[in-house]
Order: C-alpha cells, then structure tokens, then sequence
C-alpha cells in the first residue's frame, strides 16, 4: 500500500467537503475518481499532496514523493520540450529524457516552445514531466478537461504507454467515465458533499486490453451513470443521458 487516507474531515468555513472520508491506494495501480462537481475531489487530491491539512483523520504516506498533473499543463514558457522534462529531474539522462518525449509522441519536437505546441502536446509533455519526477505517486486532476473526446483517447494511450514503463502509482480525477473505464484498476464514486465512496468497481481486464465495448465495462458504465443520476434523470455532470448511452455501441479497443 503506497498510501492510506483514514477517515480524514474537511471544512471550509461552515461548508463540509469531507467528513469520514478513507481510501487507499496500492503499489502499481491506479485509482480512478468520478463524483459531481464541487464535491471535493480536487480538495482531496490536494490533501493528499500536502497543500491542504484536514482537520481530522490521518493519512499514511510510503511515497517518498507526490507529483501532480493539473488540468493546465503549467510549462515553463522560455523553456523547449525538452528542458520542460528535464527540469524535474536534473540526474535524468539525455537518453530517458528523449525515450520519455518518444512515449507521449513528440519526438521531434523537443527544440519547441509551448506557445508553438498545441493543447494536446503541451499536456503530453506536461504529463511526460510528471513521469520524470522521481515520485512514486502521481495525482492527476482531470488532466484531460481541455481536449476533445479523441484527444482524451489518445492520451490515455500515451499515458498506459508511460504507466507499463514506470507502474507508478496514479490517483486520477476524471469527470469522463471513458476514461475511467480505460484507465482504472480500480474506480471510485464520490457522493456529493460532504463526499464519501459510494461505490468502488474493481476492473480486472489488463489495460492495454480493454474497448469499451466490453460487456463488463459497459455494465459498470451503466451503474456510474445510474449512480450519477439526480433525481430528475439529469446526469450529476450536466451530460445528455442518451449521448452517453450511445457510446455503449463504439468499440473504441486501444
Ligand atoms: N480554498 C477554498 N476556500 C473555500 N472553499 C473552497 C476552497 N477550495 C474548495 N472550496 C470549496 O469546496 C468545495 C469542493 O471543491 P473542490 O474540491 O474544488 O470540488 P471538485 O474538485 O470536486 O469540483 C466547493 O464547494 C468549493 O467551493
Ligand atoms: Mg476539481
């Protein structure tokens, strides 16, 4: 187990975004959380991150060290490519810096500035950045929030591509259950506020297998959606409920 959140409670003023909360997160998986809009997520990752204290509760950190993938890519902008990924890790060679830049498809373009990349590459090479932090937990909060539905596809390819490579422990925030479903050992649902877990699925399909079409992935799309639900038939996250049932029939296999 490389972290531990035990019952841990947090407060904003008189708003109470977790209370009770617990979860662990185990070597070489990677856990993916779903749950409405201001329930907390992002709250919890920075917990975890150390950027915010809870009031109660404790979490157990074995990670030597936290990187973190936001949903802007945050390079540096008088940096290239190159110096973005290198800059987190200044013992990493030239080599694992190139073999990094190969994973998430830039190559070739290692000499470029972000401000000559498009939002696609400049979050690839942010999340190849992370890679090369030497943390043995990566959080990611909707990393993907910007792009267009075949984009996230394609960079939930380059990521498993950089996951096989290193199996870095990965906490990923997702609002897309398509996402979840392609990346997660395991996938949370959080309630609305205060959030809890509602629901965890276990995914046992290797990842570098899965399609959408699965029968199991389509069965725990339709639970998340049905757990999503408000009581008006509404999706938690504002999305037409027919769009996503639609996605059932794509076979989209990676
Ligand atoms: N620094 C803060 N100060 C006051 N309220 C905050 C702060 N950060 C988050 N909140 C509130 O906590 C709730 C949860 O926020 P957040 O964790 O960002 O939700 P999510 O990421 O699930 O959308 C929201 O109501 C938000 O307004
Ligand atoms: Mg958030």
């Amino acid at each position: 187990m490389i972290l531990k959140i035990d019952r841990i409670k947090k407060s904003f003023d008189t708003v109470c975004v977790l209370n009770d909360f617990s979860m662990k997160i185990n070597e070489e998986e990677i856990v993916c959380i779903i749950g409405p809009s201001g329930c907390g997520k992002s709250t919890l990752l920075n917990i975890i991150s150390g950027l915010l204290v809870p009031s109660e509760g404790e979490i157990i950190n074995n990670s030597p060290d936290i990187s973190y993938v936001f949903q802007e890519d945050r390079l540096l902008p008088w940096k290239n490519v190159y110096e973005n990924i290198k800059i987190v890790n200044k013992k990493c060679s030239m080599e694992k810096c190139l073999d990094l830049i190969r994973k998430v498809g830039l190559e070739g373009f290692e000499g470029y500035y972000p401000s000559e990349l498009s939002g696609g590459m400049r979050q690839r090479c942010s999340i190849a950045r992370a890679f090369n932090y030497d943390a043995g937990l990566l959080l990611m909060d909707e990393p993907f929030k910007s792009l267009d539905y075949n984009l996230r596809l394609d960079m939930i390819r380059y990521l498993l591509e950089l996951w096989e490579s290193t199996k870095k422990s990965i906490v990923f925030v997702t609002h897309e259950i398509d996402e979840a479903l392609l990346l997660g050992d395991r996938i949370l649902i959080l309630s609305g506020r205060p959030a809890r877990v509602i629901k965890e699925f276990d995914i046992k399909i290797l990842k570098a297998k899965r399609s959408l079409a699965a029968p199991q992935l389509v069965k725990v799309r339709n639970e998340i959606i049905y757990l999503l639900q408000d009581k008006e038939g509404r999706t938690r996250d504002n999305r037409p409920r027919g769009l996503i049932s639609n996605l059932n029939t794509l076979n989209l296999s990676l």
